[in-house]
């Protein structure tokens, strides 16, 4: 949720700025914008839209400094125009501050430096960092060991209350770049001759895969010939180089269209790796090493709750049929904007479990911080390696599938399903399953991955199904049990990049109220495959057809009945029940994926959305 990019090195920094904002832009793409110091003074390009929006009013020829920051931007205070989106410089046009995150005092301090005449010309809460840190340098007298600069930040930041990721330029340090994060996640790229702070590593990697992860309360001065970090109490702290674990080919589209039609592609490699070295389908074990110290704990928990946000949410509920089912451990699954405040009952021996692509969702950390202050063993569930999730919680469990770029999430809900159903087999043979058992189930689970690749194989055949549909604007998603989670991340999808109403249901419940919108070939998307309430389900279908709706139905290889009955079929490898939702996933992502393009949409920057929600 907005992207932050700042470059000091010897390269020119403009084309740099704009190729790291291109790979942050599933942050945010409302507007952009750059800050560059020419000759002594900050000069900033920055429009409503796109970055390429940005690149049309970008001076040409490119400047040539050596020091710049940009922005791209998911809007929340003030509307997406030029004037709001940043950098945002100070009123003296002394100080230039791009930002991700949210001052939840803004009001407070605007109000006060205009008492004091200084002059605002945004909306934006993050106008009010540089005008503070402005006013504060101004005010600024000689300090020991510090530049006037870094002291007016420190003191700044220690005003601000919310979250931010920043990186800071002033006019009279044209070789200074100070960074600070609270929050929001704030990485510095350490090259040989040049740094890169940003947001996330995707902006990083191109130039070097050594770098610093920022922690809260924490910032970086960084000059040509090194760098210091600080907290922002002024103590020097020393923190480590880490390897950024991931590629350039890695968040590149590789001969795809779209990231979203790339990740719904890498399934099945990436359900590999993310399972590889966990599951021995030989000796029928499971080898969890990240909750290695907690297995005790979880094993012996009473009460597990997860608490996640969009489709890691769905995952989540996958994850209580599993559990309950195999371990038998009575499960909630809460979205964790409503978790944090609903003053949760988190008694002896209860687990919390978070899951989160990013690692970073501000509602879902809030749910950990929350859960962690009631004594919980807190659990996590992260892709993003080094994330807050990720380090905040007591123990967790990564995807490993390698980074998500699509603002629509595919691979890391069923890597999410594939680590739950992991901790739920383990856990079960602990608790309630005998060895066998689970080693049947371990033995299916590593079969997931070639029966994905079997079902990617219908990709044009379900192009043609959403093709015959197109025209409708509102869809039904229906399953139970294991797949009534799946139904929900079905028309989640299918919401999110289509621009299409759908609700997802429990099938039974179609009859209690939804049912009355079935007409005129309304599509009804049925999860129907092989299992214990198949029969059921087939009765839902019927009622669909019964009034005028079109049964488009995903059911298991060789139901030549279901044939009969479904207007569309899509057929999946037969799998155990408990383990299908990674299955039945992948027909609902590809239908949502071939709407979105029939109906000309932008598959990976879908409006209003973003990828990473670091506001509340
Ligand atoms: C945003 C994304 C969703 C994602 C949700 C939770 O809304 O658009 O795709 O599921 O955040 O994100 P997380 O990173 O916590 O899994």
């Amino acid at each position: 949720m907005c992207g932050i990019v700042a470059y000091l090195g010897k390269k020119v920094a403009q084309p740099i700025l704009i190729e790291g904002l291109k790979r942050l832009e599933y942050r945010g793409y409302d507007s952009a914008g750059v800050a560059l110091l020419e000759d002594g003074t900050i000069r900033v390009k920055k429009t409503s839209g796109r970055i390429s929006a940005l690149e049309g009013v970008l001076s040409d020829p490119c400047s040539t400094e050596t020091l710049g920051i940009g922005h791209t931007r998911w809007a929340t205070h003030g509307e997406p125009n030029t004037a709001n989106a940043h950098p945002h410089v100070d009123w003296t046009n002394k100080v230039a501050v791009v930002h991700n995150g949210i001052i939840e005092n803004y009001a407070a301090l605007r109000q006060w430096l205009k008492n004091e005449g200084v002059v605002f010309a945004s909306e934006t809460d993050s106008e009010v960092i540089s005008n503070l840190i402005g006013y504060l340098y101004a005010n600024a007298k000689d300090v020991e060991g510090q530049s006037a600069f870094e002291w007016a930040v420190q003191q700044a930041l220690r005003k601000l209350h919310g979250t931010f990721g920043l990186a800071i330029l002033c006019s009279d340090f044209p070789g200074v770049l100070i960074g600070a994060k609270r929050g929001s996640p704030l990485i510095l790229g350490v090259g040989n001759t040049e740094y890169i702070l940003a947001s996330d590593a995707a902006a990083i990697v191109e130039h070097t895969t050594q770098a610093v992860y920022l922690a809260d309360n924490e910032m970086v001065i960084v000059e040509p010939d090194g760098f210091h970090t600080k907290t922002i109490e002024n103590v020097t702290i020393t923190k480590d180089l880490k390897e950024i674990e991931f590629s350039l080919d890695q968040i590149e589209l590789g001969g795809f269209q779209h990231h979203m039609l790339k990740e719904i592609f890498e399934q099945p490699a990436a359900l590999t790796t993310c399972m590889g070295g966990r599951i021995d389908a030989h000796d029928g074990k499971i080898k969890l090493g990240g909750i290695r110290d907690y297995l005790r704990e979880l094993t012996r928990a009473r009460h597990v709750i997860f608490t996640a946000c969009g489709t890691a949410f769905h995952a989540g509920l996958v994850g209580e049929f599993l559990l309950e089912q195999l371990a038998r451990i009575p499960v909630e699954t809460e979205y964790a904007s409503e978790f944090r405040y609903r003053n949760p009952i988190i008694k002896d021996r209860t687990v919390v479990i978070a899951i989160s692509q990013s690692g970073e969702t501000a509602d879902t950390l809030a749910a950990v911080e929350q859960a962690e202050e009631r004594g919980a063993t807190v659990m996590g569930i992260v892709n993003v390696v080094g994330s807050t999730i990720a380090r905040t919680t007591d123990t967790g469990i990564y995807l490993h599938v390698g980074p998500e770029i699509g603002v629509a999430s595919t691979k890391a809900f069923t890597a999410q399903v594939a680590v739950l159903s992991m901790l739920a087999i383990e856990l079960g043979r602990r608790r309630h399953i005998s060895s066998d058992q689970a080693a049947q189930y371990i033995d299916e689970l590593s079969k997931i991955p070639e029966k994905i690749e079997l079902i990617l194989q219908q990709s044009d055949h379900i192009r043609d199904i959403a093709s015959a549909n197109i025209e409708k604007d509102n869809w039904l998603f229906l399953g139970r049990g294991f797949n009534y989670p799946v139904a929900l991340e079905g028309a989640l999808k299918l919401k999110e990049i289509s621009y299409i109403h759908a609700e997802g249901l429990p099938a039974a419940e179609m009859k209690h109220g939804p049912i009355a919108l079935i007409a005129d070939g309304m599509p009804a998307v049925f999860i129907a495959t092989a299992g214990p309430q198949y029969d059921k389900i087939m009765g839902n279908i019927e009622e669909v057809k019964a009034r005028g709706g079109k049964a488009i139905v995903v059911a298991t290889e060789g139901d030549e009945y279901i044939g009969e009955k479904a207007d569309h079929l899509i057929t999946i490898p037969d799998a155990p029940e408990l383990l299908q939702p990674m299955l039945t996933a992948i027909p609902l992502q590809l239908l949502a994926y071939h709407a979105a393009v029939l109906r000309g949409h932008d598959v990976d920057k879908p409006r209003n959305l973003a990828k990473s929600v670091t506001v509340e």
